[in-house]
């Protein structure tokens, strides 16, 4: 006879981000445990958080997680980095389960990826200026070099679902030439921001002929669902039982049909529509 699953076991997962971007979060989650159940939202309402106040962003990050923590989860993922960089530690205080920001894993990557200990690391304006991403570095590794770069115009662009074209290179070039003259050395790049994943192809090429050498990608939302992973299941534990469901909410609905698709790989089944 099969032991019965704790009940936290079955409750979902609870994922947030600013817009839709965190659905490279959900799709990267999913990929590493196909039988959890997940709720998104996504506050495409209140959408960018990236050139908002710390402030701000923390307030608005801590109606997301309410509303999560009103279904239920039993782990809460801050798919965006910009409230992950300016808000963990209000919504850990506020939370009664775990929480898995983005930072803290895209760091650790980092640090695995690095073989030269020169870790370049790009998102939004508010992600870049909490200076959370120098800190968390920092932190496990004291002695590595971090240079970072707001990339605002990156985040309109894989919305547009202009991710491989002349525009998207060259727009990469340019703020990656910017990065690499600030450090020649740098030997990963870390992608601090939900959108960038959509760009990962673009940002290697750009980050290679720039550098003129190999330079390691690190995704944040590959190491959140790495982390999370961690977080509820033992190692060696690869119990697969029904694939999970994903029920999906928004503070708006404008536009979602075409955008979202775009970051969760797949078409989404509806949004429903919240007022926080
Ligand atoms: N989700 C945000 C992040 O990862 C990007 C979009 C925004 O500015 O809200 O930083």
């Amino acid at each position: 006879m099969t032991e019965p699953e704790p009940a936290s076991a079955r409750r979902p997962i609870g994922v947030f981000d600013s817009g839709v971007g965190g659905l490279t979060v959900v799709r990267a989650v999913r990929r590493a445990l196909p039988g959890e159940d997940l709720v998104y939202l996504g506050d495409t309402a209140r959408v960018p958080y990236g050139a908002k106040s710390p402030r701000t962003v923390e307030r608005y990050s801590l109606a997301c997680q309410r509303f999560l923590l009103d279904h239920g989860v039993k782990l809460v993922l801050v798919a965006c980095n910009t409230a992950s960089a300016n808000a963990l530690p209000a919504l850990r205080e506020a939370s009664p389960v775990p929480v898995i920001g983005a930072v803290d894993p895209g760091a650790a990557a980092a640090l695995g990826a690095t073989r030269n200990r020169r870790v370049g690391v790009i998102g939004t304006l508010g992600t870049i200026r909490s200076g959370a991403y120098e800190r968390a570095l920092a932190a496990l590794d004291p002695g590595v070099v971090v240079t970072t770069l707001a990339c605002p115009l990156l985040v309109p662009l894989a919305e547009e679902g202009w991710t491989d074209d002349e525009i998207a290179e060259a727009v990469a070039r340019r703020y990656l030439t910017q990065l690499f003259a600030a450090d020649p050395a740098l030997d990963t790049l870390v992608l601090g921001c939900t959108h960038y994943p959509l760009l990962a192809p673009v940002l290697d090429r750009a980050a290679r002929a720039v550098a003129g050498h190999a330079v390691a990608i690190v995704d944040s939302a590959s190491a959140m669902a790495e982390a999370a992973r961690a977080a509820l299941h033992a190692p060696g534990d690869n119990r697969r039982g029904a694939p999970g469901t994903l029920r999906c909410f928004a503070t708006d609905t404008s536009r979602l049909d075409e955008i979202a698709p775009r970051f969760l790989g797949e078409p989404v089944d509806r949004f429903e529509l919240v007022d926080l």
